[in-house]
């Protein structure tokens, strides 16, 4: 049987008090919306439906490259409508799982498990938790004999059904020809004057039909984030979890608890995360490496065996057995092959620095590709700006650049060559030779009259 999933984000989130849609504001470093996708990709579903209203155009746009297709709820009268509108994209002989945009702690296996159960007990069913807490949810009010009866919302509730901790976590499995049959029979008629989603379960026990329920054990599953303080409580779980499935899989994470990363990142095993250390994004970092304390690394792409102390990486790559900082930066599009050392206060920006070379102390090299065993004495600078354009700087194996060199670019050092320390060199060094642009030093007595002899 063919199963679409349907994702309702048209909803504004008041609550959030933003100019941003709810479902875009990140948690762990993902926007909502992008979590639930790919949770549901995840649990093997391939046609996915997003409903989009309040602003689309942002949520559309974190979706891009996405196989995903939209549906545009123009006004936000309901979840009951906000699926109606999905109707025309949906065949009417599959299935259909209903998800908000707002749970982002959902797993997959509980996915799979709701539609499991859909499929084998060919029934609509819906999920649902006891939470210590319902206040905002629908309340599942079930029969004596423990049958499903209907969902009251918080705000139609009497006092006896908000007594009621089993809630409706608002993710559902139909038939997509029975749901959006019944979905246009629904009406406006509650506390909120809006088309209740819940509503089509009464309709469907009206038609004889069963309801079944899968209760979950893990409350937090469900939880759906409706403002700032909820979006903080949900960032904090999803990064226990990932901090727990890294240690499961061979990492060392000092202090969890001063250890941010994201969701996508991937560690290697036997590499140790120190305290105060934040990894973003789609970052990689491979085996037996030392990260921290103290360091940022976003977006990048980092080899076995490196260390890397109180730095910050960005969009960068880095070989194997690398040393970085303490306080190094290395900017986009920089990429240090095997064995490079960067050292304190310096700064690499879309640079290749080769094997075995090294940036100790105190530099920028900027627009520059150096070769291998190539040795940057402290203070040298690339000056790659001449206030309009960027040059480059190619700096040739094995070639030294004493302290304090300025490289005016564009510039050529060649192989071997070997710069004196304080040079400002603007024009290509030939291979083997040694290049000293320096005045003469002169020296006077100490008490003399005059240096201008
Ligand atoms: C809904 C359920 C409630 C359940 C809770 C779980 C209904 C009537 N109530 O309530 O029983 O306990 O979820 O979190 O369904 N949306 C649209 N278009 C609309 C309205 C909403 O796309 O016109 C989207 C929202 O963007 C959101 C989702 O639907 O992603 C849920 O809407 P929300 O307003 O948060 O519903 P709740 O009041 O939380
Ligand atoms: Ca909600």
């Amino acid at each position: 049987m063919k199963i679409s999933a349907v994702v309702l984000a048209a909803g504004k989130g008041m609550r959030m008090c933003s100019e941003l849609p709810k479902v875009a504001h990140k948690a762990a470093g993902k926007p909502m919306i992008v979590h639930i996708i790919d949770i549901v990709k995840q649990a093997g579903i391939k046609d996915i439906n997003v409903v989009v209203g309040h602003g689309r155009e942002v949520v559309e746009e974190l979706l891009t490259g996405q196989e995903v297709r939209f549906v545009v709820q123009e006004q936000q009268l309901g979840t009951g409508h906000a699926l109606l509108q999905a109707e025309k994209n949906i065949d009417p002989d599959s299935s259909v799982i209903v998800l908000a945009g707002d749970t982002p702690l959902l797993r997959s296996s509980t996915i799979q498990q709701l539609t499991n159960f859909h499929l084998q007990h060919n029934s609509p069913t819906i999920l649902s938790a006891e939470v210590s807490n319902p206040t905002g949810y629908g309340r599942v009010i079930r029969k004596n004999d423990q049958s499903f009866s209907k969902i009251v919302e918080e705000k139609d509730a009497t006092e006896e059904d908000r007594l009621v901790r089993e809630v409706n976590a608002g993710i559902y499995c139909f038939e997509a020809r029975q749901v959006f049959k019944l979905l246009q029979e629904t009406n406006t008629n509650n506390a909120q004057g809006e088309y209740y989603l819940t509503d089509v379960l009464e309709l469907i026990k009206k038609t004889g039909q069963t309801v079944n329920i899968i209760k979950i054990e893990d409350a937090q599953e469900i939880y759906g984030v409706n403002d700032r303080i909820q979006l903080a409580y949900v960032e904090s779980i999803i990064r226990k979890r990932k901090n727990l499935e890294l240690m499961r899989e061979g990492v060392t994470i000092i202090d969890p608890s001063s250890t941010f990363i994201d969701k996508d990142v991937e560690v290697e095993k036997d590499s140790i995360i120190l305290p105060f250390t934040i990894i973003e994004g789609t970052t990689h970092i491979g085996s037996n490496c030392q990260i921290g304390p103290y360091s940022r690394i976003s977006n990048s792409q980092i080899g076995n065996n490196v260390i890397i102390e109180s730095s910050r990486v960005n969009k960068a790559k880095i070989g194997n057995q690398c040393t970085i900082g303490p306080y190094a930066y290395l900017r986009p599009q920089s990429e240090l092959h095997d064995n490079v050392k960067v050292g304190d206060f310096a700064e690499i920006k879309k640079s290749i620095i080769g094997e075995n070379s090294k940036v100790p102390h105190l530099s920028y090299v900027g627009d520059a590709i150096i070769g291998r065993g190539v040795n940057i004495g402290a203070g040298t600078i690339t000056c790659n700006y001449d206030g309009r354009n960027k040059h480059q700087t190619i700096i040739e194996d094995q070639a030294f650049i004493g302290s304090n060199t300025n490289l005016v670019a564009p510039v050529r050092v060649g192989e071997n060559a070997v710069i004196g320390a304080g040079s400002t060199i603007a024009h290509d060094v030939a291979p083997d030779t040694l290049a000293v642009e320096r005045a003469k030093q002169r020296s006077f007595h100490k008490r003399a009259k005059s240096i201008d002899k």
